[in-house]
């Protein structure tokens, strides 16, 4: 089924970080900006660029791919004026979808943590949306009224335990999304949320311990079900739309109803024996 397509992003210039593949949100908003008539580049860790699926999108998008370590200051400021250059202009929006914990990855216990790695959690899923933010601002590379829009998720605000250290780098992610919200609120009238997901087939997702289990468990919880990763999509694209240029340093979610939920219905039943 193709997307309506409303010219939402008619104009516009944009710096998608994070498509890995076809599964990854980053990959779905690409698609939808590109529909609603957005210019953007894309752009994502050098290592994860060696499988070369993002070449695909980009011949789709009509987009040029810029390797950039969203750790690096180096290659966020590479990537900022680049892009400005290969698009002609300042950004209006810029999508920050990654996430990455090597605890996570190696299957270490939230109590038996490994500090240089729990560094690199926070370093790669939420710091490097501060370098964006700085980077952007000192290079004055943003327009105003722009939009910038990380991902987030609700371990951020609860306990899923085997989120382990993600859950940190959530907080500090949405607590970034504020108080730079704040800041280019003041000086350049741009626009800062985090959107929180609900569980989503990814590889970022079923990295984590039990994720089949999880992700039902949001499915029965949600009066909605689960949000799928073009729904998160076209949120993004509302959100980088003029049609929620007051909305900012917000915390916004996107999961089917599942925060506001206590138990639901479904879930009961399967104690009621
Ligand atoms: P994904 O695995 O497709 O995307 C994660 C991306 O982060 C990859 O493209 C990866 O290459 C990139 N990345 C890792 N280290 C990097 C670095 N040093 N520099 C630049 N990029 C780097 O998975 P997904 O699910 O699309 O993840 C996107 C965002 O959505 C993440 O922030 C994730 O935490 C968030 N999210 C995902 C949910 C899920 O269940 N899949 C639920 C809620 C939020």
């Amino acid at each position: 089924m193709s997307n309506p397509s409303f010219n939402l992003l008619k104009g516009k210039r944009g710096i998608i970080f994070g498509a890995l593949n076809e599964q990854s949100i980053a990959w779905k908003v690409a698609e939808r900006a590109h529909e609603e008539g957005a210019t953007f580049t894309l752009t994502n860790a050098p290592i994860a660029l060696r499988m070369g699926e993002i070449n695909n999108l980009a011949e789709k998008c009509n987009a040029q791919v810029i390797p950039a370590d969203a750790t690096s200051l180096e290659d966020l400021e590479n990537l900022f004026s680049q892009s400005m250059e290969i698009l002609g202009g300042k950004i209006d929006f810029v999508l920050h979808s990654i996430g990455m914990s090597p605890n996570v990855r190696k299957g270490k216990h939230y109590t038996d943590t490994n500090y240089d790695f729990f560094h690199k959690t926070l370093d790669i899923s939420a710091l490097s949306f501060h370098k964006t933010m700085q980077t952007a601002l000192k290079l004055d590379a943003l327009n105003e009224w722009g939009s910038v829009v990380a991902l987030s998720y609700i371990a951020a605000q609860r306990v899923f335990p085997d989120y382990n250290d993600m859950a940190d780098a959530k907080s500090l992610l949405e607590s970034i999304g504020r108080s730079f919200g704040y800041q280019l609120g003041v000086s350049k009238k741009v626009r800062v949320n985090t959107i929180s997901q609900s569980p989503t087939m990814t590889t970022a997702g079923s990295g984590v311990k039990g994720f089949d289990g999880f992700i039902s468990y949001a499915d029965e919880m949600s009066p909605l079900g689960n949000a799928g990763a073009i729904d998160c999509a076209n949120y993004c694209i509302t959100m980088f739309s003029d049609l929620t240029k007051y909305v900012t340093m917000q915390n916004l979610f996107h999961d089917g109803g599942f925060s506001n939920t206590g138990v639901s219905q479904k879930v009961i039943d399967r104690f009621n024996g």
